[in-house]
C-alpha cells in the first residue's frame, strides 16, 4: 500500500464551507477582525488562511486591534519570551473588553498545542471566547459559528501527532507579488531543545501536483516571488511513496517561470549535492540559503540530536559556495544550551568567524517543557548566557558590516516591496541575496524587480540607486 498523508476530506471541507455561509448570513456576527501573529512564517501563512476565512464570512479587516470586534492571537511557543509576549497582549485585551462589550477574543496557534494549555486558558483567561490548536485550523468556521451562536466559550484542541494535510481553504494573501507556498507540515527531527515536533506533529508533505498547480496559478496572477515553507524542506516527500524529492520539486517549480523562488528552512543533515546542483543550474532559484547550524561544538551538536558534526556542516558550506560562489548564507544559533562550557561556546564563535554568514539569528536557550534538554543537568545561568550572546552578536555584527561593504559597486535585482520607514523618498525591497536594499524611487515601482547599483552599506541594509545602462 502506498504511504501518503491524509488530505482534508471533501465532506469536512464542504461542511466547513457551509459554516462560512452560515456565519455570512448571521446578522449578529462581528463586523471586523484583527489578527496578531507571533512566530515563524508557518504562522504567518496560517494567519493568511484565517484571514481568508474571515473575509469569506463577511468580516472586514480592521486597521488595528482597538477598532476590531474580533481579535485573534496566533501564538508561538518556541521560546518562553514568545509565549510571554503573547499572553501579555491577550491580558491587555481584557481591559479593552470592559469598554468594548462587542469585542470577542480568540487564541490559536502552537501554544494551544502544549499539554494542558486549553484548560489553563479556560481557567486563567475567562475573557477568551474561543481557543483552538494548529491541527484543527480548518475547523475554524464551525468553531466561530458556535462562538457567535452559543453563550458558551469554545475550546477545541486536537492532540493528534499524525495530523492531516489541509487543502482547499481560502487564503487572503497579504501581498499580490510575494507568496508563501507550504510544501510540508510538521517535523520529525526532535532536536533535543525544540518543541515544534510536539506542537506541529509529524512530517506531512503536500502532493507535488497540488504545489505545482498552486505555483502556476500564482504565476498567472502576476506573483514575482514564492517562498516554499516547511520546518525541514529538504525532507519533502520522504513521508510519501508517490512524490518527487525536494530537488526534483524545485526543478519543476523553476520551469514555471516565476521570477524568484526561495525556500525555508533546510536541515544541514539533508542538504544533498543534488539540491546544490538544482540551485546552481536553476534559472529562478535565489542564491541565498538559510542553514541553521545551532552550535559549533560536536559534543553539543550530538546532544542536540542534530545528526551532523561541525566538520560535516563546514563541508556542506564549502560545497554550496563552490557551486554558487556569490551565495548569501544565514543561520540560527543557540547560546547557553545545558552544559555549554566556555570552550564549547568559543567553538560557536570560531565557526561563525570561519563561515562568515551574511547574518545570523541568535537565541538564548529557553527550556521547553516536554523536551529532552529541559531535563538535562547544567542549565546555564542567565547572566552567563546573556554575556555569551552579546559576544556572539558583536562578532557577527562586524562580519555583517564587512560582507555588506564587499557588495558595494555590484548591481543587484531588487523586488520593491514598499516605501522605506526612514524616508518617503526611499523605496525598499529585497535583493536576490535576501538583503534589504533602499534606493530613491517612487511608489509606482512597488511590485517590480529593478536593477539597483549598490552605493553604500549601512548596519544591516544596503543603499543604492536605479541602474540605467
Ligand atoms: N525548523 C527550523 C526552525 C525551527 S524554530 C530549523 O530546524 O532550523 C527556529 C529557531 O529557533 C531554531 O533554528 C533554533 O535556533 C531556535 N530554537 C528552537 N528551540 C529553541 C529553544 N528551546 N531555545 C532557544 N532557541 C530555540
Ligand atoms: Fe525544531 Fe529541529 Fe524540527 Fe527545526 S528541525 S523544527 S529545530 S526539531
Ligand atoms: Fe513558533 Fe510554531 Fe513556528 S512554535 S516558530 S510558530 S512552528
Amino acid at each position: 500500500m502506498e504511504r501518503h498523508p491524509i488530505e482534508l476530506s471533501e465532506e469536512t471541507l464542504s461542511l466547513e464551507r457551509e459554516y462560512i455561509a452560515k456565519v455570512y448570513n448571521s446578522p449578529d456576527k462581528p463586523n471586523s477582525y484583527y489578527i496578531v501573529t507571533y512566530g515563524c512564517q508557518m504562522n504567518v501563512h496560517d494567519s493568511e488562511t484565517l484571514s481568508g476565512i474571515l473575509k469569506e464570512m463577511g468580516l472586514k479587516e480592521a486597521d488595528d486591534r482597538e477598532h476590531a470586534e474580533f481579535v485573534i492571537f496566533n501564538t508561538c511557543c518556541v521560546r518562553e519570551n514568545a509565549e510571554r509576549r503573547a499572553l501579555g497582549n491577550v491580558t491587555w485585551l481584557k481591559e479593552l473588553k470592559k469598554t468594548n462589550k462587542a469585542l470577542r477574543v480568540a487564541i490559536c496557534g502552537c501554544m494551544m498545542q502544549e499539554p494542558g494549555m486549553g484548560e489553563q486558558i479556560l481557567k486563567q483567561y475567562p475573557f477568551v471566547d474561543l481557543a483552538f490548536g494548529t491541527h484543527n485550523l480548518y475547523h475554524f468556521p464551525s468553531l466561530f459559528y458556535q462562538m457567535i451562536h452559543t453563550n458558551r466559550r469554545v475550546v477545541e484542541v486536537i492532540q493528534n501527532d499524525e495530523g492531516c494535510v489541509p487543502e482547499g481553504l481560502p487564503i487572503n494573501r497579504s501581498s499580490s507579488f510575494q507568496s508563501f507556498v507550504t510544501i510540508m507540515y510538521g517535523c520529525n527531527n526532535f532536536c533535543s531543545y525544540c518543541i515544534v515536533p510536539a506542537v506541529r506533529g509529524r512530517e506531512r508533505s503536500r502532493s507535488s501536483m497540488r504545489i505545482l498547480k498552486e505555483a502556476e496559478t500564482l504565476y498567472k496572477n502576476g506573483v514575482k516571488e514564492i517562498t516554499l515553507l516547511g520546518q525541514n524542506v529538504n525532507s519533502y516527500g520522504h513521508d510519501r511513496d508517490d512524490e518527487l524529492s525536494f530537488p526534483n520539486l524545485l526543478h519543476e517549480l523553476d520551469k514555471i517561470g516565476i521570477e524568484r523562488i526561495r525556500f525555508m528552512t533546510s536541515h544541514p543533515k539533508d542538504l544533498s549535492d543534488e539540491l546544490i546542483e538544482v540551485m546552481a543550474s536553476g534559472k529562478h532559484i535565489c542564491p541565498s540559503f538559510h542553514l541553521p547550524v545551532q552550535h559549533g561544538n560536536d559534543r553539543i551538536l550530538k546532544s542536540m540530536n542534530r545528526h551532523y558534526t561541525r566538520e560535516q556542516y563546514l563541508e556542506r558550506v564549502s560545497a554550496l559556495r563552490k557551486a554558487i560562489p556569490n551565495i548569501s548564507l544565514t543561520t540560527d544559533i543557540i547560546v547557553g544550551y545545558p552544559g555549554e562550557t566556555e570552550e564549547e561556546f568559543q567553538d560557536t564563535c570560531s565557526l561563525v568567524r570561519t563561515v562568515r554568514y551574511d547574518s545570523a539569528f541568535t537565541f538564548i536557550y529557553s527550556p521547553r517543557i516536554g523536551t529532552r534538554a529541559a531535563l538535562m543537568d547544567g542549565q546555564i545561568a542567565s547572566e552567563v548566557a546573556s554575556r555569551r550572546i552579546q559576544e556572539l552578536i558583536s562578532i557577527q555584527k562586524q562580519i555583517t558590516t564587512e560582507t555588506l561593504k564587499a557588495r558595494i559597486g555590484q548591481i543587484h535585482s531588487v523586488l520593491v516591496d514598499g516605501i522605506s520607514k526612514r524616508s518617503e523618498k526611499l523605496m525598499t525591497g529585497k535583493n536576490e541575496y535576501n538583503i534589504s536594499v533602499n534606493f530613491p524611487g517612487t511608489s509606482e515601482m512597488i511590485g517590480s524587480i529593478l536593477p539597483i547599483k549598490i552605493t553604500e552599506a549601512k548596519e544591516t541594509t544596503l543603499r543604492g540607486e536605479l541602474y540605467e545602462e
